[in-house]
């Protein structure tokens, strides 16, 4: 009997090896990626080989009570996003169900049945819309048509489809609509399309741009050893490793909630279901002090409940950057932060695991290292295809900052060591600082960034002009490199005479080393000042240590003793600088600078007098 075009979407269940199922019975048009549906619960899969008699597909729920024969629909499309208005301040999960609203239909329960089905993105919403363009202009791919303000601090451009372009031959008034709404219709070649707000895009594609751009910008993060050590540009790409408990999660988060990309897409690959809720629960609860809106209104989370099998860890990191690039291409500056990205390799290898692949190291699939290449790939400061409303081009970035778990915390397995190959800056916690209650345990000597070349000129300008230090960004921090890493040479000639037994010069160095590391390197994440630090606050703190550096060294040539310099008021008050002083008042610390020189002249007035006695 000939099967009908119809009948050849169906297949059905020929074996079940974990979350991987085996599909007999479908004839031709499967394609890799492909979404299937299995059985009577609905599961969604996804297909990712295919024999000449059978295909396997992963599924992105749980395997448990299906059976064999069971039917199996070929959706005949890959995993794709909508992206419309109503994502921004909205939880989803790797397969963009909409988690808030999942667990409100579950009555409170807080958990949810297998195969539930929800539109990602409300179709009776209503959104403000204003068009931005007329009939008869002609537009193409990436031009923004026309905006809705989707939560207070964002607005939504609405854009033409890429690869799309052409007259447009209908534009809705300014006015409410659905996002399923017509509200613009583009004819090209005597066709006429017609588009609504809602668009798709898959989420293995990486979606297009004109160019990619050299960064030149820093993403401001707040977190002082990093904007001044270990710098990320916006459109950079960041790996974090870090054993257990070593702060991973609350550097991810304070970057999320203070950085100044314009969006965040949060992804919590695989992490503890409550640790999701806490996120949530905070952004709402924390006002941007610039906007003075919830900094929910700018986020997008994705999260995986934990009767989610592996495989859909790997969907929210690719679903989450396709989002990320959705917004990148409205012309913002977007950060994704990924938490962590060892949960979503450890699913890769129990799927090549039950796929029965030859292992590489580690039991890791020889494909580790170009999946997470195509991951980090996606970052980068990009001209975009078309242009914003007022038809100038649309320049953005896209910024991931991805964190690793490292088994024992050891940097030299598989995940850690190919992701550096596709990273341009590694902040390495160190367990030994976590345990010393040294937050965030970025280690100073390990942590690398590439960054700075990129980023000098934009600190130069926004430099603050002591003329008593007038150094720039970038001379600061090779000074503080400098005395960090003279600490460390000294240390073992310190373990084995003492450190009073040294040169009073080089005494100093460690006390300044000293200083930095504990008022300056140090952030507690939790403390109302202390958990952001602006730009101009991070330079005149930084500024002043070196100033008390310099004029130290002055001190002991001039013949002074290091107790003297040690004794100075100015270093108690400097040492807390960090939680008294807020960002907007950081002129306090150049009046911190003027006692500093007060004490000093005061201080040789009295050897002065001494001397002549
Ligand atoms: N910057 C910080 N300021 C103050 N406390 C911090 C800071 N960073 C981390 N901590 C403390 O360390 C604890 C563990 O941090 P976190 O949960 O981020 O670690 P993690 O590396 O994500 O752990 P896991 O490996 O379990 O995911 C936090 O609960 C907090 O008490
Ligand atoms: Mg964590």
């Amino acid at each position: 009997m000939i099967k009908s075009k119809e009948d050849n979407k169906f297949g059905y269940i020929s074996l079940i090896n974990g979350s991987l199922i085996e599909i007999k019975g479908f004839r031709n048009q499967i394609r890799i990626h492909d979404l299937v549906k299995i059985s009577k619960y609905n599961i969604l899969g996804e297909v990712i080989q295919i024999f000449n008699d059978r295909v396997v597909a992963q599924c992105y729920e749980n395997t448990f009570d299906l059976e064999l024969y069971e039917k199996v629909i070929n959706l005949r499309t890959p995993l794709s996003m909508e992206l419309a208005p109503g994502l921004l301040a909205n939880i989803f999960d790797g397969i963009q169900r909409p988690l808030k609203d999942a667990f409100e239909k579950s009555n409170g329960k807080g958990f949810l049945n297998r195969g539930f089905e929800l539109t990602p993105l409300s179709r009776t919403k209503k959104w403000y819309f204003v068009p931005k363009r007329k009939i008869s202009e002609d537009v193409q791919g990436g031009d923004v048509i026309g905006t809705v303000q989707e939560t207070k601090i964002i607005e939504h451009r609405i854009m033409v489809p890429p690869n799309i372009s052409g007259v447009l031959s209908f534009i809705a008034e300014e006015g409410e609509y659905t996002i399923i709404e017509e509200i613009f219709r583009i004819e090209q070649n005597n066709i006429e399309k017609s588009f609504g707000m809602l668009q798709k895009w898959p989420i293995t594609e990486k979606r297009p741009y004109q160019e990619l751009i050299n960064p030149s910008e820093p993403l401001i993060t707040g977190i002082r050893v990093v904007d001044l050590l270990f710098p990320v540009a916006k459109g950079g790409a960041v790996t974090v490793p870090g054993g257990f408990g070593t702060g991973k999660t609350v550097i991810q988060q304070s970057i999320a909630k203070w950085c100044n990309a314009d969006v965040i897409v949060f992804i919590g690959c695989g992490e503890r279901g409550n640790e999701i809720a806490d996120v949530l629960k905070e952004f709402s609860e924390i006002i941007d002090p610039k906007s003075g809106h919830s900094l929910l209104e700018r986020t997008i989370i994705f999260a995986n409940t934990s009767n989610m099998p592996v495989s859909a860890r790997e969907a929210s990191i690719f679903s989450g950057v396709t989002i990320a690039e959705y917004y990148r291409d409205m012309g913002y500056d977007v950060a994704v932060l990924a938490d962590s990205t060892s949960r979503w390799a450890e699913a890769l290898r129990e799927i090549s695991g039950l796929l029965e692949e030859m292992p590489v190291e580690e039991g890791y699939p020889a494909y580790l290292a170009s999946r997470l290449s195509r991951f980090y790939e996606r970052a980068g400061v990009v001209k975009n295809i078309g242009c914003d409303a007022s038809k100038k081009e649309k320049i953005s970035s896209l910024t991931i900052i991805g964190s690793i778990s490292p088994p024992s915390g050891d940097f030299s397995e598989p995940v850690t060591s190919t992701t550096k190959r596709f990273v341009q800056a590694f902040w390495a916690l160190d367990s030994r600082l976590a345990y010393s209650k040294h937050y965030p345990a970025i280690d100073w000597l390990s942590s690398y960034s590439n960054y700075p070349e990129y980023l000098s000129e934009w600190w130069q300008k926004r430099d603050l002009h002591w003329h008593e230090m007038d150094i720039d960004w970038n001379m600061c921090r090779n000074q503080i490199n400098a005395i960090l890493s003279r600490e460390n040479d000294l240390k073992n000639i310190t373990q084995l005479i003492g450190e009073t037994n040294l040169p009073e010069e080089q005494q100093l160095t460690i006390f300044i080393a000293k200083l930095i590391r504990n008022t300056f390197l140090i952030q507690n994440a939790f403390d109302l000042i202390d958990c952001y630090t602006d730009t101009k606050k991070l330079i005149a703190f930084i500024k002043l240590i070196l100033l008390l550096d310099k004029e130290g060294r002055d001190l002991l040539k001039q013949g002074f003793i290091l107790e003297d310099i040690k004794e100075l008021e100015v270093i108690s008050k400097l040492r807390r600088i960090n939680y008294t002083i807020p960002n907007d008042e950081f002129n306090k610390i150049s009046n911190l600078k003027n006692e500093l020189f007060n004490e000093i002249n005061s201080l040789k007035l009295i050897y002065g007098a001494l001397e002549k006695r």
